[in-house]
């Protein structure tokens, strides 16, 4: 397994498409956001965001027998200001889900929070019933700070 920050140079064709099916296709009841944009735009608006100072994307790959690495999940932090940041867009491909790769993701995130950006907060909102993300958020130590149909969590990590 690899967890590594995304740049430019990672994204291509496989990385693209399949962020583009698991957020819009298989994972959309996940996400209170219903726009569905053009694949062309959501080309357009990852290569923005990866470029960009107020986002990071993180990849996770598997190795595949023959040494190869399979995309196989995705979150990102952004809008950091005043010691904190928002984390979200999390998700693991349908076929490697149950392994915990979302908590690995996350710790290795977390530990990027705190060695890189310095910050002491990190946010996020999930649906309040997304059970299997807020199973991970509250394992992980997350706590309940704004309840609606958007649970608000926060995390303190210094
Ligand atoms: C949240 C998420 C990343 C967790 O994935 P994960 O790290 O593989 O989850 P876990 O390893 O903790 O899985 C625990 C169990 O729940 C099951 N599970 C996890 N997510 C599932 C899902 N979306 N659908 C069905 N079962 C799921 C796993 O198969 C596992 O079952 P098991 O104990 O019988 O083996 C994943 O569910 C996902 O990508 N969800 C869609 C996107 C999303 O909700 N993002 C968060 C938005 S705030």
């Amino acid at each position: 397994m690899l967890i590594k920050k995304l740049t430019v140079e990672d994204i291509n064709h496989d990385l693209l498409k399949k962020i583009y099916h698991w957020r819009f296709n298989v994972y959309s009841k996940y996400f209170s956001n219903d726009f569905r944009p053009s694949y062309k735009n959501h080309i357009e608006f990852l290569n923005r965001a990866i470029s960009s100072t107020n986002e990071i994307w993180f990849g996770l790959f598997i190795y595949r027998n023959n040494d190869e690495m399979s995309f196989a999940g995705c979150a990102s932090i952004y809008n950091f200001k005043n010691s904190e940041c928002e984390f979200g867009r999390l998700m693991i491909s349908p076929s490697h889900l149950g392994h915990s790769y979302s908590r690995k993701l996350i710790f290795f995130i977390i530990n990027y929070v705190k060695d890189q950006l310095s910050a002491d907060r990190i946010k996020l909102v999930v649906k309040s019933d997304n059970i299997y993300a807020t199973n991970v958020y509250i394992s992980i130590g997350f706590l309940l700070t704004k309840t609606g149909k958007l649970n608000e969590y926060t995390l303190n990590v210094n």
